[in-house]
């Protein structure tokens, strides 16, 4: 298609989602990893044609990198994100776009075009991928889209929109793409936090969680979540981190902070009740 090429920074589950729906959208699609089993897999899969060596020539460079600690999954961690911009600043065609995929927190996409001088485009388009209904909502979903300036906007539309078919919602600065994303997601993690809540109060107390859960949510409503086995993954806990660092800045008390709290009580509540069913087992 229109012989664009792309280079696909990161080929974990959105890169190789990406770089796989790229490919058969008919574009040009490179991959680029610091994983040599991740840019493997992608080769063999044939959703990318080749690892890039230099970050030079591309029109589109899409980040797709995880934004969490090495060491800890629950801890955001933008290192490796700069590294990369570096690596783009001394590389990358001029006048391209970088589009950042990956979960950033607030300021980090103008720390990025600062980085590149504006030699290049850069606009935030989180990513809403989920894995176990990737038909419906895998690459081809609604995203949201925020631009450093005017023409990174343009840009990104071009590419994300009309290149990619993706719909795209379109806001006024690239905070609010960034400030969308981790939104989203503490909104959720309060959202399961409450089920947690709810659980552990009817464990304690005789009450039968999933009947009391199907009474409320008769409600218009209401929907009480259920309650599983903690809040995993490495999205919901570093994304609701990354806001609550912003919070701090500004509130002096979080409900998300509590769901955080809840969600360990809640934990310890699961491997307690699973210790007491094995003493009565033995
Ligand atoms: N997986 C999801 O469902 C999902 C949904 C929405 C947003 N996100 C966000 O997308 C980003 C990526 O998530 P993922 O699930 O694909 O992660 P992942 O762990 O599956 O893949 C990340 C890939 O990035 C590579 N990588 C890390 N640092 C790198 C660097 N400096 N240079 C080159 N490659 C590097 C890793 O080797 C890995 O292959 C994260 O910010 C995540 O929060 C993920």
């Amino acid at each position: 298609m229109n012989g664009k090429k792309v280079l696909i920074i990161g080929l974990g589950q959105i890169g190789y989602s990406n770089a796989e729906y790229m490919t058969m959208r008919g574009l040009a699609v490179d991959g680029y990893d610091i994983s040599d089993k991740a840019v493997e897999r992608a080769i063999a899969d044939e959703v990318i044609r080749k690892k890039a060596t230099s970050f030079a020539g591309y029109d589109y460079y899409i980040i797709c990198i995880s934004t969490h600690s090495p060491d800890d999954m629950f801890e955001p961690y933008l290192d490796g994100l700069f590294e990369i911009t570096k690596k783009l600043s001394y590389e990358a065609k001029a006048g391209a776009l970088v589009g950042i995929d990956s979960t950033v927190t607030r300021g980090t996409s103008e720390k990025i075009i600062r980085m590149l001088r504006h030699r290049l485009h850069v606009a935030h388009v989180p990513h809403r991928f989920y894995i176990n209904e990737k038909h419906d909502h895998g690459v081809r979903q609604t995203r949201v889209l925020g631009g450093c300036d005017i023409c990174c906007v343009e840009k990104a539309q071009q590419f994300y929109n009309e290149i990619l078919d993706i719909p795209v919602h379109i806001v006024n600065s690239v905070e609010v793409a960034e400030l969308c994303k981790i939104v989203e997601n503490s909104y959720r993690f309060m959202e399961i936090a409450f089920a947690e809540e709810l659980r552990m109060f009817c464990d304690r107390s005789g009450i039968s969680f999933e009947e009391l859960r199907s009474a409320v949510n008769t409600k218009w409503n209401i929907k009480v979540l259920e309650a599983k086995e903690g809040i995993g993954g490495h999205c919901l806990p570093k994304d609701s981190q990354m806001f609550l660092n912003l919070l701090k800045n500004v509130l002096d008390i979080s409900i998300i902070e509590a769901a955080k709290k809840v969600d360990e009580q809640y934990r310890f509540h699961l491997s307690h009740q699973a210790e007491k069913v094995l003493l009565s087992t033995n």
